[in-house]
């Protein structure tokens, strides 16, 4: 599976971005609050994959590694400016995208064999939320249709992608005992800390915005939705678990299926081309 770095843009200026899911405020702010993590995850992860590149023999993992850079900076340029508009709107973007921001460069000093295994641990949180919300479209159906794409876009490059970093990881750490119990105790650990922080930060832009308010039921509806049929998080719990099979690999998982989606996508919100300057003619 080759990446390929498209170039999209999705212009956010007319949506309502406190209530863009079809379900309500409370599950737009809890994907508000999943992309104030990506810009600065995002870029962590090149970093961390960019310390190995070197080691990297392998032409074709070389290609992808170059690819998957480009697909994470694209989605951390648009999640940026998705981010401005949520401060923007008067939610507190900025000053959480600070503390964010703290937290992982704090992850920058760890060695860089721990940084590598907490990025294979992020990305496959992102392969199975991104393959959770493709084959669940119910939770994002009937959005606004700019965030539907954009969000569909980055699950589709997300799966596409997948393999890309675990890869790195298996090249440079071999199978042995020591790689796998990294792998896995850096997905126990990360699973902790990202949902804590994912629920408190949550919690703040919930707090933050006095257009909506929510009461027993709201929240009843919201978790629902998250351990529900529908599981936002039941959803994946059992790919989760797959992580823990020694001989695990992205791909075991074969949802390549529904990358069909995503040239149709890639037309319709290209980004546009830089427009040239008339260049003037002498009679
Ligand atoms: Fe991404
Ligand atoms: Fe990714």
């Amino acid at each position: 599976m080759m990446p390929i770095r498209r170039d999209l843009k999705f212009d956010l200026a007319d949506v309502d971005l406190k209530c863009w899911n079809a379900h309500g405020p409370l599950l737009s702010a809890y994907m508000n609050t999943l992309s104030l993590f990506f810009p600065d995850g995002e870029r962590f992860f090149i970093h961390s994959l960019r310390h190995y590149r070197d080691r990297i023999t392998d032409p074709e993992l070389k290609k992808q590694v170059t690819a998957f850079i480009g697909q994470e900076a694209m989605h951390g340029r648009e999640h940026e400016e998705y981010n401005a508009r949520l401060e923007a709107q008067g939610l507190p973007a900025a000053t959480l995208g600070r503390e964010i921001f703290a937290i992982i460069e704090a992850a920058k000093k760890l060695p860089h064999e721990v940084q590598l295994s907490i990025t294979i641990a992020l990305e496959h949180f992102t392969a199975i939320y991104g393959d959770l919300l493709l084959r669940k479209p119910e939770i994002i159906e009937g959005s606004n249709p700019t965030m539907t794409a954009m969000w569909r876009w980055h699950a589709l490059e997300e799966t596409e992608h997948k393999a890309v970093a675990y890869d790195v990881y298996s090249t440079v750490m071999g199978k042995t005992l020591k790689a796998y119990l990294l792998r896995t105790s850096a997905l126990v650990v990360i699973t902790g800390v990202f949902l804590s922080a994912i629920a408190s930060t949550m919690a703040r832009m919930v707090k933050a915005d006095a257009e909506h308010r929510h009461g027993m039921r709201d929240w009843a509806k919201f978790g629902w939705l998250m351990l529900g049929p529908v599981g936002a998080l039941r959803g994946i719990a059992l790919p989760w678990l797959d992580y823990f099979k020694p001989g695990f690999h992205p791909w075991d998982h074969d949802n390549r299926q529904v990358l069909d989606q995503i040239d149709a996508l890639a037309v319709q919100y290209a980004a546009p081309a830089r427009r040239l300057e008339p260049v003037a003619v002498a009679a």
